[in-house]
């Protein structure tokens, strides 16, 4: 299991986390546990703002929350000076209660409410990211409504779609986000940005996906996304002032993930951009990415406890942990891969192949397929890496399970910043 950040085995082949013994940890808070390394968020979040710099061009790294978020977490991304992308009032909620500076908050969503786009408007955030033609009136009414302008961008979608190792141009895909810029009416829908009383449009929004490996990729957006700059300066005499390119870079979950190095690409992204503006005579506009796996995923780790082992009539083993698919549906929802460890005994051998499954009653609760681990016992402790991103944020109360706490860890010490789901937690909103 490959290990990250402050993570270390140590003398006695135990698992260390941001300096915290893994024992020490679940016999404090407990399993399941989701454990985040904050010094390593901490660097991740420099990594980025540090190498997404170039002279003459203005940028700014935004992190997308809905990989994780938790008021700690707005506390941390907030100290190092990053912005954060939120899609919807529940996302916007947890950031202004965290004291979230508003001015670096970005709002997204294909489909936002007027009393989300309220919520917004009224706490004064930096941008609504506009998702669609219709979504323009209804903010338009809303800021009306409250005498109030705000700062827009536009969500676009260039016809790229990116996926691990590699990407496709289309110009009749069927994504739900965005306006595509093949729309025949695309300058119009500009246009009527361009000309609104109370949406300050200040320029572009596009994505093309998650968990991308291949640089061109990006390369390939940025081309796409100047050809329609130069082309709506020409159109609507409108200068583009900020393009943001979203997120999407890979991690390493498992053997094969390959990920950007990103201290040597965004410089590279950022010369494409001053490429393209000055090939096609354009002034530069600011740049901003949207990173969200790529500064959590690797920071964090679930700590569960081994019930049993079981070895089925076929030979297949087996090792239950008190997790499940209610924790980390990922495996389930996309056949993602991760790797695992004993974390108890780190350095023993990896005597055979298992399955590490939950407790919950569906066939497809899996959290780690086909893993080599050092004979799990009871007691044991499973360790899953690169938790750190969609795993909290897309935990359920699947058959009532309780949520796991959420833990920092950093150089030694450990606190909790989510506490851990009670059974009345579950019954909070039920009535007889
Ligand atoms: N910006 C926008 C507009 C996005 O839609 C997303 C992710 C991001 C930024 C951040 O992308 P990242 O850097 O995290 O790849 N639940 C899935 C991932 C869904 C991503 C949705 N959008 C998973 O667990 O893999």
């Amino acid at each position: 299991m490959k290990i990250f950040g402050q993570s270390k085995i140590n003398k006695n082949g135990q698992l260390e986390l941001g300096g915290c013994n893994v024992q020490d940890l679940v016999k404090n808070y407990g399993t399941p546990l989701y454990v985040v390394d904050e010094g390593l968020v901490r660097v991740t979040c420099q990594l980025f703002k540090q190498n997404l710099v170039s002279e003459n061009v203005e940028t700014e790294v935004i992190y997308a929350s809905k990989a994780f978020l938790t008021l700690a977490m707005c506390k941390v991304i907030a100290e190092e000076g990053l912005g954060i992308d939120v899609v919807s009032g529940g996302e916007l909620y947890t950031a202004l209660k965290a004291n979230f500076p508003a001015s670096r908050i970005y709002f997204h969503g294909n489909n936002k409410s007027k009393e989300e786009i309220m919520m917004a408007v009224n706490s004064g955030i930096g941008r609504i990211v506009v998702d669609n033609c219709a979504e323009i009136d209804l903010i338009e009414s809303v800021c009306a409504s409250l005498n109030k302008k705000i700062h827009v961008l536009f969500r676009v979608n260039p016809g790229i779609e990116a996926h691990t190792h590699e990407y496709i141009r289309t110009t009749n895909n069927d994504s739900k986000f965005g306006e595509s810029i093949f729309n025949t009416n695309i300058y119009e829908i500009l246009n009527k940005l361009i000309n609104s009383k109370y949406l300050i449009f200040k320029g572009l929004h596009s994505h093309i996906g998650s968990q991308i490996f291949e640089e061109n990729s990006f390369l390939e957006q940025i081309r796409v996304m100047f050809v329609f700059i130069k082309t709506i300066k020409e159109q609507c005499n409108f200068t583009v002032d900020e393009l943001n390119l979203g997120g999407g870079f890979g991690i390493y979950y498992a053997d094969g993930d390959t990920p950007i190095n990103l201290s040597l690409f965004l410089k590279e992204l950022l010369n494409e951009v001053k490429n393209k503006a000055n090939e096609f005579e354009l002034k530069i506009p600011k740049i901003m990415i949207e990173p969200g796996r790529s500064i959590i995923a690797n920071a964090g780790t679930t700590l569960y406890t081994v019930g049993s082992t079981k070895k089925t009539v076929s030979g297949k083993n087996y090792c239950f942990v008190d997790g499940s698919m209610a924790d980390n549906i990922r495996t389930a929802l996309y056949q993602a891969q991760y790797e695992a460890a004993v974390a108890n005994r780190m350095n023993d051998i990896l005597d055979a192949t298992y399955t590490i499954a939950g407790k919950c009653c569906e066939s497809g609760d899996v959290i780690v397929r086909n893993i080599k681990l050092a004979h799990p016992k009871t007691g044991d402790i499973i360790a899953v890496a690169s938790t750190g991103a969609y795993n909290y944020s897309m935990s359920s109360n699947y058959n009532r399970l309780t949520r796991p706490a959420v833990v920092f860890v950093k150089d030694g010490t450990s606190r909790v910043v989510v506490k851990r789901e009670t059974l009345d937690d579950l019954l909070r909103n039920d009535l007889m």
